[in-house]
């Protein structure tokens, strides 16, 4: 019976076409759709949230992480919660636009979280090895569960508490205070992702390996592994009857878990990675972000793929094809900074008409207070002491991370390819 009722919806989805949401300047990390399926949310490396209604796809801005946004989630229809490489979470209000709390404690970067169903437990997975447990109403840290060894990077609720994913090969149980913890499971390889069905009868992990199992009641239940490394994403629609996984190769795989048969394989991205995958919530689309800038609504019984991957990314560019001033441009600064006028969404300003320019000086781009007060003007020795001394050093208090380029040449480089490229 239920096996006809998702063929009927996936029948009914063939028709629909791909939604790409657009704006990003950055590859995207994660994504989530509303519980009554009206908008979406997906977190970017542009440090920037982007808000965006269906199924037109018109977003809305969330700005205030000071870097990365790694994982984003839905608190309720008007509230979300995102967090990343800055350490902090935020609690958004999706009316206004609004940060209602920002909470700080990790001591590294928050790479996912989760949300108790009655909505009152917010927990956070953190590199620095530890899973936080909040209060989304007020912001507080009620407990901090130091029990992995290792960077955790994914954490599920479960009865009671929580189930965490580490690089120390293991996953874990705790109750939220911490007074119940145990090894759920020995894995001995780092392991990236954790899923506990909403109905709570099957939980999936999946490793740097390529491992994907799924174990019910204590036993493997089904061995998904396809060796493709390594496991980046995994999701399951509300009802808990679709399981999605998402690899480091750009692979989507759907999988029917009445009896864990696969229903469809693609290649979803065709160059780089699958990191967010989240579903509509009957289950017809999948919200699907990587690599590219953009992310895409994709109805699951489509007959195309997403199309993701086809741009070029600059720093997957075979490297001996550039000359070095670009390489040193491309690997190191591309991902923050464009150097056209327009205004594509990056971490950093553009660095369009930069020589002789002030810095600072970018209209509608919040800079520090620190470069704000420095008073300089960007030319060749400046540039060229920025990198040689390190942004941290020569302008202390600055947004820009700490990054020193240490060989003269390879900063003259630059600076020539710089030159050349931001002509006003
Ligand atoms: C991870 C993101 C990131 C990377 C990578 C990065 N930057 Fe930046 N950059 C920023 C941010 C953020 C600012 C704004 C700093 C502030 O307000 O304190 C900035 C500011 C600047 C400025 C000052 C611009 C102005 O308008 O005053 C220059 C010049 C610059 N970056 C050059 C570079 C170059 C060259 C590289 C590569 C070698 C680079 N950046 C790599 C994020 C980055």
């Amino acid at each position: 019976m239920r096996a006809l009722v998702i063929l009927l919806l996936w029948a009914g989805a063939a028709l629909a076409e791909p939604v790409r949401l657009e704006g990003h300047g950055g590859p995207i990390h994660a994504t989530a759709v509303a519980p009554d399926g009206r908008s979406a949310l997906t977190a970017s490396f542009d440090n920037s949230v982007g808000l965006w209604t269906l199924p037109d796809g018109q977003p809305t801005w969330l700005d205030g992480h000071e870097a990365a946004v790694k994982s984003v989630i839905y608190l309720g229809p008007d509230r979300a919660a995102s967090a990343g490489d800055d350490f902090t979470i935020i609690i958004w209000d999706l009316a206004t636009g609004q940060a209602l709390h920002r909470m700080t404690g990790h001591q590294g970067t928050i790479n996912a979280l989760d949300i108790t169903p009655d909505g009152s437990m917010l927990v956070s997975a953190s590199w620095d090895g530890t899973v936080g447990v909040w209060d989304p109403m007020t912001g507080q840290n009620l407990a901090m569960l130091g029990h992995h060894d290792g960077a955790v990077n994914d954490v599920s609720i479960r009865d009671g508490g929580v189930v965490s994913a580490s690089a120390d090969g293991t996953l874990r149980t705790s109750s939220f205070d911490a007074a119940r913890q145990d090894v759920m499971h020995e894995h001995g390889l780092g392991i990236t992702q954790v899923l506990v069905s909403p109905t709570g009868t099957w939980s999936a992990f999946g490793g740097v390996d390529g491992t994907v199992q799924v174990r019910g009641d204590g036993e493997v239940v089904a061995d998904l592994s396809a060796g493709r490394r390594p496991i980046l994403a995994l999701a399951t629609d509300p009802a808990g009857s679709i399981l999605a996984i998402g690899d480091g190769e750009g692979h989507v795989t759907l999988v029917d878990t009445e009896n864990w048969t696969i229903q469809r394989d693609i290649k979803a991205s065709a160059k780089g990675p699958i990191w967010a995958l989240s579903f509509t919530p009957d289950g017809t689309q999948l919200l699907i972000g990587g690599i590219d800038d953009t992310a895409v609504l994709w109805p699951v019984a489509a007959k195309g793929g997403p199309g993701l991957g086809q741009i070029q990314r600059a720093f997957l560019m075979d490297p001996d094809q550039m000359e070095n001033g670009e390489r040193q441009f491309k690997r190191k600064c591309a991902i923050c900074h464009s150097l056209t006028p327009d205004s594509q969404r990056r971490a950093g300003p553009s660095l369009h008409g930069l020589f002789g320019r002030k810095a600072a000086s970018v209209p509608g781009y919040t800079y520090s207070p620190a470069l704000k007060a420095k008073g300089i003007v960007w030319t060749d020795d400046t540039i060229d002491r920025l990198f040689d001394e390190g942004p941290d050093h020569y302008v202390p208090g600055t947004k820009m991370p700490m990054q020193r380029i240490t060989k003269s040449t390879d900063r003259q480089d630059l600076i020539t390819y710089l030159k050349e490229n931001t002509k006003g």
